[in-house]
């Protein structure tokens, strides 16, 4: 079977922002790992938080959800060699109860 997107697992990957993302299973199309937000200016650091996906022939996404924030990301993104570009959205709630959305994009590198 042809996997276009390869994800070996366990890898290990880090974003240009200092967080981290493990990754333990990639099987049949599924992704489960963790995912630790360092990111300046942002809640929720440090912590791992469980991260799951999918990936397909054309791409890949996951989602983490950063229980103590009241909020969650989901990326959408690509592999390409060690580099996986990802954009996200960042879905919380802001100081006046209203569900709010972030939008950006992530570069994470493959480390191991
Ligand atoms: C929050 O502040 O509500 C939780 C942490 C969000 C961290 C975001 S997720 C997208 C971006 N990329 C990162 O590595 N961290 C921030």
């Amino acid at each position: 079977e042809v996997m276009a997107q390869e994800l070996s697992a366990p890898s290990y990957w880090k974003n240009e922002r200092g967080s981290e993302l493990f990754i333990w299973s990639a099987n049949n199309g599924a992704i489960q790992g963790t995912f630790t937000n360092h990111a300046q200016g942002f809640a929720c650091q440090g912590i791992p938080y469980p991260a799951s996906g999918a990936i397909g022939p054309t791409g890949l996404y996951f989602v983490v959800t950063f229980a103590q924030c009241n909020s969650f990301t989901r990326w959408v993104g690509k592999t390409n060699g060690s580099q996986m570009p990802a954009s996200w959205m960042l879905f919380y709630v802001d100081k006046n109860g209203k569900p709010s959305k972030l939008k950006g994009a992530d570069i994470f590198t493959r480390v191991w």
